[in-house]
């Protein structure tokens, strides 16, 4: 069993069971979380960015090289920031936590 624990904004909890093999952008989408994943996975969007868990992060395979560059221009990001569409979650990753990041263009002043 995979669970997965999505923190919104505002810190609401929501956990849900994955399937061996998903992608955590489909995961949280399919949950209703507010990832765009406009590029689909291509690595050209960031708008699936998600904070990990502090504690998670280190369980996760590092990310690319492809990835940091989207992740620097992530809004809002941080050290355990990754993109959700980069993410096939196995049972290792059980109990995974992320939080969704700060609401984007809002504080972009749109
Ligand atoms: Fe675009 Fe992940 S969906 S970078």
């Amino acid at each position: 069993m995979i669970r997965v624990r999505f923190i919104s904004v505002s810190g609401e909890e929501r956990e849900v069971v994955a399937a061996e093999g998903a992608r955590l952008l489909e995961v949280a989408q399919n949950d209703g979380q507010p990832l765009e994943g406009t590029c689909e996975g291509q690595m050209s969007c960031s708008t699936c960015h998600v904070i990990v868990a502090a504690d998670d992060f280190a369980r996760l395979p590092p990310a690319s090289e492809e990835e940091e560059d989207m992740l620097d221009l992530a809004i809002g990001a941080a050290r355990t920031s990754r993109l959700a569409c980069q993410i096939v979650l196995t049972p290792d990753f059980d109990r995974l936590t992320v939080r969704m990041p700060p609401t984007h263009r809002d504080m972009q002043g749109r």
